[in-house]
């Protein structure tokens, strides 16, 4: 048994020397529903459109609900894959433009707990997904949970979303404080969402770029905002994601110049030598003083 997850082991890192891995990107926020799933789906769209290959990872734990928006029932999710059930090729959930979509579920959190042929095995596919891919997007759920945390820890970069609302901002804070507590160099990436108009968000930026700055050393870069448009609940009704059914609408444009902008910008550097995956399964794993100190 031993010996067999040694040979996997062996393959993957022989793999893993031939291939560029993916840019890992975690979408996240302090407070909730201000607008990440939407930014993702949309903005991986764009990405995909771009000729970046794409993969969305939906890493909500609770609510799940990246298929919703694009009108898909994924009868599947990483639970099923890390069960041995399924393939991770049975899982995949083409969306438009070519972008792939997984559904995380709670299967994320059994990653922790398989036995050592099995994660081998699931962490072979999961890297090969990642090292056929440009960028893979995960869409977290919100807040300074410990999860959202391992998420964002696990990934080479961060986009962190808020709204102009004094409370979006707060916990945008809060929220980077404890990223950049955890790993000072994990490039942070800020979007100001459902905002009047350019005025407002840089009004949003320059407070939160103001608190980085002074309390935590930290430049912020500002990745871009996106105007408060009807058009966007219309498009979660319509289950279709804006940047395709209303393209030339304001928010479209938005994402797709923070899609240009995304490509064009510092790529993370944490990545090191292992996986997305491998990383968060290190994370899941560590139950050392260091992870019981993170707030709940
Ligand atoms: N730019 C925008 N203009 C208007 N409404 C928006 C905009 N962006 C998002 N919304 C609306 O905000 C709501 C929340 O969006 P979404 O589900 O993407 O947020 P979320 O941050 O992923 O939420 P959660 O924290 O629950 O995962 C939706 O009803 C959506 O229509
Ligand atoms: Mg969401």
């Amino acid at each position: 048994m031993a010996d067999q997850a040694e040979r996997l082991r062996a393959i993957i890192k022989e793999n893993r020397s031939q291939v560029t891995p993916a840019r890992v990107i975690a979408v996240t926020s302090g407070k909730g529903g201000v607008g990440k799933t939407n930014f993702a789906i949309n903005l991986g769209i764009c990405l995909s459109k771009l000729g970046q290959k794409t993969v969305l990872v939906d890493a909500d734990l609770g609510l799940a609900n990246v298929d919703v928006l694009l009108g898909v029932i994924p009868k599947y999710n990483l639970g099923h894959v890390l069960l041995g059930d399924k393939k991770i090729a049975d899982i995949i959930i083409n969306g438009p433009e070519g972008i792939k979509i997984i559904p995380g579920g709670s299967g994320m959190d059994k990653l922790a707990n398989l036995g050592e042929k099995k994660l081998a095995q699931c962490l072979e596919h999961l890297n090969e997904l990642e090292n056929s891919s440009d960028i893979m997007l995960v869409d977290t759920s919100a807040g300074i949970s410990k999860n959202v945390l391992k998420f964002a820890l696990a990934a080479g970069e961060v986009i962190i979303i808020t709204t102009p609302e004094p409370t979006a901002i707060t916990d945008a804070y809060g929220i980077i404080k404890v990223i950049a507590g955890s790993n000072r160099d994990l490039p942070i990436r800020v979007v100001a969402n459902m905002v009047k108009n350019e005025k407002e968000a840089e009004e949003v930026m320059e407070r939160l770029s103001a608190v980085s700055r002074r309390f935590l050393g930290l430049n912020l870069e500002r990745l871009g905002f996106i105007p408060a448009d009807a058009v966007v609940s219309k498009a979660v009704k319509e289950q279709l994601p804006f940047v395709i059914g209303h393209p030339r609408s304001a928010v479209a444009q938005s994402v797709n110049e923070i899609a240009v902008r995304l490509i064009g910008g510092d790529v993370g550097r944490t990545t090191g030598a292992l996986s997305f995956f491998e990383r968060l399964l290190g994370i899941f794993k560590q139950v050392d003083q260091a992870n019981e100190n993170l707030p709940n």
